[in-house]
């Protein structure tokens, strides 16, 4: 059987994302402090009759940032209008994006550490005064303009807030960061979708499916498809922790919800750095991978699951790490 990263499992879907993606913030599961504070700052902005100010949300990908960003919309009452840092090319698509706004819509920029930097400068005045300054015309004729904006609310989603340049991180007023999920809070959505997709699951079946999707809710939902498909075909369609282990050890899903990538960085540190401690560079070169990826996509889930730990000389792994990955555990 040809090796499927379980990677693959966290790319979003966006037909199949949609039928199992909260509309509201009570639907949402977990992330309490970021939603609490989140509807507070809604609430506000509707009593003064104004809108919510800008909201950076930054999280590693399938936590709930495009969700949470439609969620906002809806319970301002406001319209969303969906793009991406990437495909804004030129400062003319940006000004068309803001001039098209009507008072109080929500613009959401996914990807928003990919925009452009000369682009970004475009939106500076645009956040901060509802106001863009743009150039029309080339050479002699050239001159600028001023155009006013209805006043909006930007969400910017991003997985690595540290690729953004301080004045535009300056110019979210609320910036929350979204952790991984519990195993108990996966169960829950993992429940929920099941429900939603009309599949018989129970609550153990639920949280084997829970126990092993990364502390994410994007994997969870797909694991749970992909047990579902497995019941449908070689049992009676329901799901229960006998199934969900046998459809995702069929699938060669790890019993850890480890990753391929999650495996390469703790493997090279035990067996190419003895354990560690390993500076976060180093650490890179071996693995293939920037340093801020490994910091803000991959070692926050590694590090609240136990298998990695964070010292003043280096990245060092757990004795936990050793058992899991089948590794010996060392002498000293
Ligand atoms: N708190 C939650 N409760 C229930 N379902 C959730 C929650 N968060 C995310 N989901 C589910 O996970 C899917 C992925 O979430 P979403 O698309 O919002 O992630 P994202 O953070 O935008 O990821 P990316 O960085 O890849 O864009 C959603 O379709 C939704 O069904
Ligand atoms: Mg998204």
């Amino acid at each position: 059987m040809p090796e499927r990263p379980l990677d693959s499992l966290n790319q979003p879907d966006p037909n199949q994302d949609s039928t199992l993606r909260p509309s509201l913030f009570s639907e949402f599961t977990g992330q309490e402090k970021l939603k609490e504070r989140l509807e507070i700052a809604v609430q506000a902005s509707q009593q003064r009759s104004d809108v919510l100010d800008h909201v950076l949300l930054n999280g590693p990908p399938g936590l709930g940032k495009t969700t949470l960003a439609n969620i906002i919309a809806r319970s301002v009452g406001a319209n969303l209008r969906a793009t991406s840092g990437p495909t804004i090319e030129k400062a003319g698509d940006l000004a068309g994006l803001l001039t098209n706004l009507e008072s109080g819509d929500v613009l959401f920029i996914d990807e928003i550490h990919r925009m452009q930097k000369n682009i970004e400068e475009y939106l500076y005045p645009a956040m901060e005064d509802f106001m863009l300054d743009i150039i029309i015309d080339q050479g002699p004729n050239a001159r600028s303009v001023r155009i006013n904006l209805p006043k909006f609310t930007l969400v910017g989603a991003t997985t690595r807030s540290g690729l953004l340049s301080s004045p535009l991180l300056s110019r979210f007023p609320i910036r929350e960061r979204l952790d991984y999920y519990s195993a108990d809070q996966l169960k829950h959505i993992v429940a929920r979708s099941a429900g939603l997709l009309r599949v018989d699951c129970n609550l153990e079946g639920a949280l084997e499916i829970a126990r092993r999707s990364r502390g994410t809710p994007r994997i969870a939902n797909n694991l749970l498809r992909r047990v579902r498909d497995y019941t449908q075909v070689r049992h009676d369609g329901r799901i229960t922790r006998e199934i969900a282990d046998q459809g995702l050890s069929m699938l060669e899903i790890d019993q850890n919800g480890l990753d391929d990538m999650d495996k390469r960085i703790l493997e090279a540190i035990i067996v190419r750095f003895d354990g560690g401690p390993v500076g976060i560079h180093s650490l890179a070169v071996t693995v293939g991978e920037e340093s801020d990826t490994l910091e803000e996509v991959y070692e926050p889930y590694l590090i609240m699951a136990g298998y990695l730990k964070r010292t003043p000389q280096g990245r060092r792994v757990t004795l936990s790490t050793y058992e899991t990955l089948g590794y010996p555990p060392p002498k000293k």
